[in-house]
């Protein structure tokens, strides 16, 4: 499933020094889009910076289909170009595989509930990278986007104006490469656009998930905390404000790590898929 609407449009781009790369631009739905390269030879060093980083925004989640993955030091290198890479202990390449015995459950075979990355790191990610160098077809674990700016566009003056006396106090164990207690307003602004966006990470119950995820309500009666919580969910994962990924290997993913929220679906049975991540602050 890519969501993929039928209006296209192909390009000619400058690629390498010496060569034309034909793109093919395909919008996704509800938001995002694809860009394919003819061939199956391009490769992402050769675009100019800029360019995506313009697409990127535009569409906050950008799939590059058709193009080279890189080696673990290329990806890293290549998000320089981008910005500081944000290390994990030591680390600035994630790799995210479903794990025998995790100890978290980011590597478990359940769903990923809604968060954005860096919560708990000292830098703020402006943008995140995936490669996804194998899958198992069929066997769920999409990657599941929301974006929050339209999310805010559709509420009502009355339902901004109470979101904006409201932050969230979230805590978790460092159990893998992060963890800690940070407190974070819900409506923040795109640091390039300057629309409004909501910070938001659903809470981790400990009878669901390893490693969980404790969330603190301030700006409402401590009563009325679980029916807040329980609303900003369910309008988070509107289908008109979700865009999931089902992902192919060989897809490289760039996502606007502000407008977005992001999450995964449960995967539905063994699977080889692995994507590596990586931050760019
Ligand atoms: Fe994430």
């Amino acid at each position: 499933m890519t969501n993929s609407v039928p209006q296209s449009a192909a390009a000619d781009y400058p690629c390498g020094s010496t060569e034309t790369t034909k793109l093919t631009h395909t919008p996704l739905r509800p938001f995002g889009r694809i860009v394919e390269a003819a061939g199956g030879g391009a490769r992402i060093e050769d675009l100019p910076v800029e360019r995506l980083v313009r697409w990127t925004e535009e569409s906050r989640v950008l799939v590059l289909r058709g193009f080279q993955l890189l080696t673990e030091r290329e990806f890293a290198d290549y998000a320089r170009r981008w910005g500081e890479v944000l290390r994990w202990d030591g680390r600035e390449v994630v790799d995210l595989v479903v794990q025998d015995n995790p100890k978290n459950y980011l590597f478990d075979s359940g769903d990923v509930p809604f968060h954005w990355d860096g919560a708990f790191a000292d830098a703020d990610p402006r943008y995140f990278f995936f490669q996804c160098l194998d899958v198992t077809p069929g066997a769920g674990g999409e990657t599941v986007f929301c974006d929050t700016s339209r999310v805010y566009r559709d509420a009502d003056d009355a339902l901004r104006e109470r979101w904006s006396r409201i932050s969230l106090t979230y805590a978790t164990d460092k159990v893998v490469h992060y963890g800690g207690r940070v407190t974070e307003r819900l409506v923040t602004q795109h640091p390039a656009t300057g629309l409004p966006v909501l910070r938001f990470a659903e809470p981790l119950a400990p009878e669901t998930y390893k490693n969980p995820v404790h969330v603190t309500v301030h700006g409402v009666d401590e009563p009325e905390a679980g029916d807040f919580l329980a609303a900003l969910a369910e309008r988070v994962h509107r289908s008109e404000y979700c865009y999931a990924h089902d992902w192919q290997a060989g897809d490289i993913l760039l996502a606007d790590n502000f407008s977005l929220i992001h999450g995964r679906t449960a995967f539905t049975g063994p699977t080889r898929r692995r994507l590596q991540r990586v931050e760019v602050v």
